[in-house]
């Protein structure tokens, strides 16, 4: 039996393949019961505290709606409300906020805050996005993953673009239930090298594949699935000229996607940019499945809390 009553969800480097198998059955079983009019409430009479130190739409309605529907309630905290915006550190704020809250969930910039904001809570801390990755993201996408093609196992998924945090969650989670990576990134963009190594461990554990390439054709090739995201990402505003620049054939298209297998899916987190790392055509295209990801969200993220914070 899986117990994960107070574990951190900071990585998915941190989740073996079976924790992670078991919070995609328990998201969709709350999502089920949700929708047949009948949600469990395991969280009734918690509260999740929510630090957003970057702007958000999906991650924060998501958290909050989904702690409503389990019962339980959440705290919007936003950097330059609360006093870490004047310098009250990360470890006192995470100490004072354990002794209120069940459960501290952060979007932030260095992977750093989130790891020491973990250390220094004594309830479960989960990770909204970090410069280094987005694992309740990348976790909603293989519940969709899964629904649409009913296993995970041997499918190949190509990430085209930016080495970011969104590549890095996908590369650690596709290796972890035995995908077949293929990353492609222009020079100078390429993930993260310590996670590029860890993941390729996880991959030859499940008998997946992590492929790091700087030829989009090359990834896209026989794809089951290709993903995008923007070309910079919050914090990279000032470089978006250049980046428009080192990103031109990266662009997933209708061109991009005749490499791809015919019944592909698309990906994309969001929010997206039409005309720049993804076509009108693809992404509002009949492959696309952004609406079911940006709906996971919410399923994936209750199950996340469900069965970290649950007494
Ligand atoms: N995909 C995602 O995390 O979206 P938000 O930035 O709107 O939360
Ligand atoms: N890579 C993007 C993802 C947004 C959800 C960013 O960090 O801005």
């Amino acid at each position: 039996q899986i117990d994960l009553r107070g574990r951190d969800f900071v990585a998915l480097a941190d989740y073996t393949q079976e924790e992670l198998y078991t919070l995609l059955k328990v998201a969709g079983s709350l999502k089920e019961k949700q929708k047949a009019g009948n949600p469990e409430q395991p969280l009734k009479g918690k509260t999740l505290g929510m630090i957003f130190e970057k702007s958000s739409t999906r991650t924060r309605v998501s958290f909050e709606v989904g702690m409503y529907q389990l019962g339980g309630q959440a705290l919007f905290l936003s950097k330059n409300d609360i006093q870490i915006g004047r310098g009250e550190t990360i470890e006192d704020t995470a100490q004072v906020l354990s002794r209120y809250v069940d459960g501290i969930m952060i979007r932030t910039y260095a992977h750093r805050t989130v790891i020491d904001l973990a250390r220094a809570a004594t309830v479960p801390v989960i990770n909204g996005l970090s410069d280094l990755n987005h694992p309740c993201q990348a976790l909603a996408d293989y519940m969709t993953v899964l629904e649409k093609k009913g296993r995970l196992e041997g499918l190949k998924i190509a990430y085209i673009g930016d080495g970011n945090n969104m590549a890095h969650s996908l590369m650690m989670g596709g290796a972890k239930f035995g995908m077949n990576v293929a990353i492609a990134t222009p020079e100078g963009y390429e993930v993260d090298a310590d996670v590029a190594k860890q993941s390729q461990e996880f991959a030859e554990q499940h008998g997946a594949s992590i492929t790091l390439t700087h030829d989009p054709k090359e990834a896209a090739a026989d794809a089951d699935v290709i993903y995008t995201d923007v070309w910079a990402s919050m914090g990279f505003e000032e470089e978006q000229q250049q980046r428009e620049k080192a990103f031109q054939s990266f662009q997933v298209n209708e061109e991009l996607a005749k490499y791809a297998k015919n019944d592909y899916l698309f990906m994309h987190c969001l929010p997206a940019h039409r005309g720049e790392e993804v076509s009108a055509g693809v992404i509002d295209g009949e492959n696309s499945i952004i609406f079911d990801q940006a709906e996971n969200r919410l399923h994936a993220q209750k199950a996340i809390m469900a069965l970290t914070m649950s007494s």
